[in-house]
């Protein structure tokens, strides 16, 4: 093969080589393999004096050529492999809004009622609380009063983990924990999930409360009243009265069960004269249970500085689904865990 032949098969070996490197790198690669100090081509040009004179001139000429080619080639290539690279970085830009835009999602219901009832204590000077959603039996029932024979004990309806741990059928337990870890006074409010082996439109086996604790000395039943009264006022609308009625539960005495007037109607009618739907024409719904904290209850924790003969307290506890359900007229308890968009969506942000 001549000089000549032996540059041209170079040209296009080179040729191909550099359009097949993919990578800046293995450019690089390439250009030393063709266009080196020590490859082929420039060796051929060093020995251009051992040629015959008249074809010196030729050899030189087309092996300066094919080099100059190579090295435009090369660059050419350098530019596409690093605009390549560029693009190949703008196609995975996370800032880009996507073809079509998604849409951004917006907190579930339940979330953004909670946030709002725990703005409205936070507002009021309460710190928020939690406590485990498995817990002990004597934190659940004990020490709050509730002896063993107590109905809501019974195995069929409380779920037991074993003898000494439920998961918790209301946040209650949250008011021992809280005594427990702060002296008096306390003001607390504790919202979670809980637990109860129920299921229909009204009832789930996994819902959400929201504990409320006032532990001072001089608490009132009016401090109750009047905290309640902020609350309805709140969450409900300015205009709405809260009536407590006589109730029972263990771990308050006395115990109430509060409503907040109907903002649907007007004492039970609608402007057409019909029975409001909402309230059922009692003008009245009920929203949560409360009471002034049992000295029993503080007996339990006295050690903790709740001497029951000096401190007294209110403490209430709502659940955070049906203050939605009445707010928002959801009808079915259940809605709130399909995640069937059709129902989350009504929900936007606003
Ligand atoms: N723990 C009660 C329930 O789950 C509610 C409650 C809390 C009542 C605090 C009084 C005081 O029904």
């Amino acid at each position: 093969m001549s000089t000549l032949d032996r540059i041209a098969a170079l040209e296009s070996e080179a040729t191909a080589a550099i359009a097949a490197s993919a990578s800046v790198d293995a450019l690089a690669q390439t250009r030393l393999r063709y266009l080196g100090r020590k490859s082929e081509l420039p060796l051929l040009l060093r020995a251009i004096s051992q040629l015959p004179p008249e074809e010196r001139a030729a050899v030189g000429a087309a092996a300066n050529r094919t080099r100059q080619t190579l090295e435009a080639l090369v660059s050419a290539r350098e530019g596409d492999l690093a605009s390549g690279a560029i693009s190949a970085a703008e196609a995975l830009d996370v800032t880009l809004p996507g073809s079509p835009p998604l849409p951004n999602g917006h907190l579930h219901l339940i979330t953004q009622t909670r946030r709002e009832i725990e703005d409205v204590f936070l507002g009021l000077g309460f710190q928020i609380a939690e406590g485990p959603e498995v817990e002990l039996v004597e934190y659940n029932f004990d020490a709050l009063n509730t002896d063993a024979t107590h109905p809501s004990r019974a195995r069929s309806d409380t779920f037991y983990i074993d003898d000494e741990t439920v998961l918790r059928v209301h946040t209650s337990p949250v008011q021992v924990r809280a005594m427990i870890a702060q002296p008096p006074p306390l003001y607390v409010i504790a919202p979670g999930r809980v637990f109860r082996p129920d299921n229909d439109a009204t009832h789930a086996p996994q819902f959400h409360q929201i504990e409320g604790l006032a532990v001072d000395e001089g608490v009132t039943l009016a401090d109750l009243k009047g905290t309640l009264l902020a609350f309805a006022r709140q969450i409900f609308g300015d205009q709405r009265e809260v009536l407590l009625r006589p109730h029972f539960f263990p771990f308050t005495e006395p115990s109430v069960e509060v409503d907040v007037s109907c903002f649907n109607c007007q004492a039970g009618y609608l402007r057409d004269g019909s029975r409001c739907p909402l309230c059922k024409g009692s003008g009245w719904l009920e929203v949560l249970g409360a009471g002034m904290v049992d000295p029993n209850v503080f007996a339990y924790v006295a050690e903790h500085g709740y001497d029951p003969e000096r401190v007294t307290g209110f403490a209430f506890g709502m659940g955070i689904e049906r203050i939605a359900m009445l707010r928002h007229g959801v009808p079915d308890l259940r809605l709130y865990f399909d995640n069937d968009l059709r129902f989350l969506g009504q929900f936007g942000a606003r």
